[in-house]
C-alpha cells in the first residue's frame, strides 16, 4: 500500500485471458482505471466466424508480455508498487485462462506479492462501479451523474458471449446466482442471429447498429419465458424463429432437410426489419425476467436498492435504454458499465479484486484455471 499525502492507496494490477481478448489493468482503490490495455484478437478469428479456442491461447502467449508491460507504463507504476496481482482465473477456454493464469503466478512469486483469483462472470457485475482515471473524457452513466457507490441489496445481470445470469448481490463479492440461461447466452444468439443475416463478426455490434433503423415490429419473435415463476432465459428457440423467418420451414427431401430461401435474397429492407425485430425479442425477454426478479426480492422482502448490469451485451443500445427506463419505473438506481468496460477487460478483475485484497482473501500458487463456471 502506498500513500497519497495522508490517504492510503491500493494498486492492483489485474490480468484477464478468458477468451479472446489479452488484457491487463492498473486499478487504484477499487474503482480508478490508471491504465486498460486490451488486445482484441478479432482480426485472428474473423475469418472462422468464431474464437478458435487453440489461436486463442497461442496468441495470448504472444501477448501477455507487452500488455502488461503497457498497462504499468500507461498507469505510471512500477512493478513494486503494485500490492497485489489479480487474474481471471474460471471460467473461460482452459487453454486462455491458463496463460493468464501462470502469468499472474509468475509475477506473484517473484515479487512476493499477494496472489488474487477472481471470477470473471462476477467482475463483469463490477465493470459498473469503475471510474476512468486516465484524463479522457467520461460518459456519465446513466440515472447515477454522481457515480454513487452501489447500494445493496442489488439485483444483478450478466449479459455476455457465453453467459446470461440473475444476481442478488449484498456487496461486490457477496452474489447468490437466482437465474440463467437453460440454453445459448444471449449474446451467444446474437452472434448466431448475424451469422443467419450475414453480417459478419463480431455479430452482436453489428445487428445492434443495424436494429436501430429497422421496424421492430415488422416481424413476430418468440419471447421465451419458461413457467411463471422462472428466472431462467431460453434464446434458442428465438434463433430458430429468426432462421426460419429468413430461409423459410426447413423442408425434407428422403433422408435430408433442406432450405428453399437464402438470405441473400433478403432485401435491406427485410434485413433491418428483421435485426430489429430480433432485438426487440431478445432485450424484451431480458427486461420481462428483471422485473421478474425485482418483484420477487421485493416480495421477499429485499426490495432491491440497485440494478447492475454487465457484460458485452450491456454494449447494447436498445438494452441500455430499456434498462435506464425500467429502474425509473420500479425506483431502482441503475449502473451501467461505461462502453470500454462493457466487454472482457482486465479494469474489473483488478477492481473486483481490490475487495478481495481488503478482506485478505488471497489465493496460493496452486490456483488453478477453471474452465466451468462456480454460481
Ligand atoms: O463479455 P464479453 O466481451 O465476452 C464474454 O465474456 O462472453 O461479451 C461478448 C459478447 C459477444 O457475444 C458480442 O456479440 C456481444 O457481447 N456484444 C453485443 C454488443 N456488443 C457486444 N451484443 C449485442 N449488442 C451489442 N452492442
Ligand atoms: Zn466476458
Amino acid at each position: 500500500m502506498t500513500t497519497d499525502g495522508n490517504q492510503a492507496v491500493t494498486l492492483i494490477l489485474g490480468i484477464e485471458t478468458s477468451c479472446d481478448e489479452t488484457a491487463a489493468s492498473v486499478v487504484e482503490n477499487g474503482r480508478v482505471v490508471r491504465s486498460n490495455v486490451v488486445a482484441s484478437q478479432d482480426a485472428l478469428h474473423e475469418r472462422y466466424g468464431g474464437v478458435v479456442p487453440e489461436i486463442a491461447s497461442r496468441a495470448h502467449i504472444e501477448r501477455i508480455g507487452p500488455v502488461i508491460d503497457d498497462a504499468l507504463r500507461i498507469a505510471g507504476v512500477e512493478f513494486n508498487q503494485l500490492d497485489a496481482i489479480a487474474v481471471g482465473n474460471r471460467p473461460g477456454l482452459i487453454g486462455s485462462l491458463l496463460v493468464g493464469v501462470s502469468a499472474a503466478k509468475a509475477m506473484a512469486w517473484s515479487a512476493g506479492k499477494p496472489l488474487i483469483g477472481i471470477d470473471h462472470v462476477r467482475a463483469h457485475l463490477y465493470a459498473a462501479s469503475l471510474l476512468d482515471g486516465s484524463g479522457s473524457p467520461v460518459t456519465l452513466r446513466e440515472n447515477a451523474p454522481n457515480e454513487p457507490e452501489t447500494q445493496y441489496p442489488a439485483l444483478g445481470l450478466v449479459v455476455s458471449g457465453g453467459h446470461t445470469s440473475l444476481y442478488e448481490l449484498d456487496a461486490p463479492t457477496e452474489l447468490r446466482l437466482i437465474g440463467r440461461t437453460i440454453d445459448d447466452a444471449v449474446g451467444e444468439a446474437y452472434d448466431k442471429a448475424a451469422v443467419i443475416l450475414q453480417l459478419g463478426y463480431p455479430g452482436g455490434p453489428k445487428l445492434d447498429l443495424l436494429a436501430q433503423t429497422g421496424d421492430a415490429n415488422a416481424y413476430k419473435l418468440p419471447r421465451s419465458l419458461l413457467n411463471k415463476q422462472s428466472l431462467d432465459f431460453s434464446f434458442s428457440g428465438l434463433k430458430t424463429a429468426l432462421l426460419y423467418t429468413v430461409r423459410g420451414y426447413p423442408k425434407r427431401r428422403g433422408d435430408e432437410s433442406y432450405f428453399e430461401k437464402s438470405a441473400d435474397e433478403l432485401t435491406d429492407r427485410q434485413r433491418r426489419d428483421m435485426a430489429a425485430s430480433f432485438q426487440a425479442a431478445a432485450i424484451d425477454a431480458l427486461i420481462i425476467k428483471l422485473r421478474r426478479a425485482h418483484d420477487q426480492m421485493a416480495g421477499g422482502g429485499r426490495k432491491p436498492e440497485s440494478l447492475i448490469i454487465g457484460g458485452g451485451v450491456s454494449a447494447n443500445s436498445l438494452l441500455r435504454q430499456r434498462v435506464v427506463e425500467l429502474g425509473g419505473e420500479l425506483g431502482l438506481c441503475v449502473h451501467l458499465p461505461r462502453m470500454a468496460y462493457c466487454l472482457d477487460n482486465a479494469a474489473m478483475i483488478a477492481g473486483l479484486a481490490d475487495h478481495e485484497f481488503r478482506l485478505g482473501h488471497f489465493d496460493d500458487l496452486s490456483l488453478p484455471a477453471v474452465a466451468t463456471i462456480s454460481s
